[in-house]
């Protein structure tokens, strides 16, 4: 079943199709820009899962047909369309998970960076309706520049007296599913076994690829620690100079987002083991927000995992050091931005 293969490690929604068509758990989601490349499919694999009762999903405009289309599907949960800034606080109510990967994307040439105007003023917008109209949501951040506007999301949330650090992840499995994918391919692995952790930030040298921590345990050559690291840390351009002007990753990010959103809702179940990379609130650093795995729960983040930061390569201790200063610019950034606003 689809909804085992996003966590091929726990084995836990591994029935047959026909089973993961009884509802299991009631939590509600949101998407927030669920008519875009990554919103559509996004919401075709939500739809799927044993564990959503309700999906709301919320975009500017085109929202409507992409729900009239996805509510005739025989899974179990409820799909409603809510369109404009007028609906936006009504899709939020009673939610357990927001998701949000509305904004623009990055077309050939671009840096994630690029995107920061347009984008930042989006995820405040839309972080200040979660926070009036479900504080205690778990909010997932696809929106980039990453590095920025998870901190412009705190910041807002904090504004609003309502900010859990626990709760606000910036969205970086694609980064860890590449890495799989990548490591897999070049080492003859079987896929399902590999498991790479990625931490740092989600834009280019501040995306790190702990390959040392592999498991299970692979040897690399120096040759293939850096063509691996840079493919990786690069991955996304890749697509998005395929797509040649349409824009960036929409599908395998559709799949990363709903392993993120799958991974959360079995968490929030209360199954205890749930183990995911994401960009937090963080104090293995000195960085304020780092992405590094962590524990999820049922009140989000239990604990981070240091280890993984420990005993790291020579090439990876340099990678993480030349990473520091540019995460450190991009999280201040979005500070300054949301902290202009009041
Ligand atoms: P898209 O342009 O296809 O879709 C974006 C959607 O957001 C559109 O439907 C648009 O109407 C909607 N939107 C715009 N302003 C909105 C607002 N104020 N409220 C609600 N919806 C709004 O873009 P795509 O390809 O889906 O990418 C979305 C974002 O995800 C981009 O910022 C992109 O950079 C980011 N992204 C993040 C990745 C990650 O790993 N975290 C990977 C790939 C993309």
């Amino acid at each position: 079943a689809l909804c085992a293969s996003f966590a091929p490690k726990a084995h836990k929604g591994n029935q047959n199709f026909q089973n993961s068509l009884q509802p299991q758990a009631s939590f509600k989601v949101a998407v927030l820009g669920a008519a875009g490349g990554i919103g559509q499919p996004l919401a075709l694999l939500i739809k799927m899962s044993p564990l959503v009762s309700a999906l709301n999903l919320y975009d500017i405009a085109n929202v409507k047909g992409v729900a009239a289309d996805l509510s005739h599907c025989n899974t179990p949960s409820q799909v409603q369309d809510f369109t404009g800034a007028s609906e936006l606080g009504n899709s939020l109510k009673g939610v357990n998970v927001v998701v949000i990967p509305a904004g623009v994307p990055r077309k050939p040439g671009m840096t994630r960076d690029d995107l920061f105007n347009i984008n930042a003023g989006i995820v405040r917008n839309l972080v200040t309706a979660v926070a009036d109209n479900c504080p205690d949501a778990f909010i997932h951040i696809i929106s980039n520049p990453v590095n920025s506007t998870v901190p412009i999301a705190a910041e807002i949330l904090k504004q609003k007296g309502v900010y859990d650090p626990k709760k606000l992840f910036g969205v970086t499995t694609l980064d860890v599913v590449r890495a799989n994918t990548f490591v897999a391919q070049k080492k003859n692995l079987k896929l399902i076994d590999v498991d790479v952790p990625v931490v740092g930030g989600h834009a280019g040298i501040t995306i790190l690829p702990l390959l040392s921590k592999t498991k299970p345990s692979v040897n690399f050559t120096d040759e293939e620690i850096q063509e691996l690291t840079v493919r990786i840390q690069n991955a996304g351009t890749e697509v998005v100079e395929a797509k040649a002007g349409a824009g960036s990753a929409t599908l395998s990010m559709a799949y990363a987002a709903a392993r993120f959103v799958e991974s959360s809702l079995r968490a929030l179940d209360g199954d205890g083991d749930v183990y995911e990379c994401s960009y937090v609130q963080s104090d293995l650093t000195e960085l304020p927000f780092f992405a590094s795995r962590v524990k999820l729960g049922r009140n989000g983040v239990e604990a981070l995992i240091p280890s993984d930061l420990q005993g790291l390569t020579e090439y990876e201790q340099k990678a993480l050091e030349a990473l520091k200063p540019e995460l450190k610019a991009s999280i201040e950034k979005g500070i300054a931005f949301a902290q202009k606003q009041t």
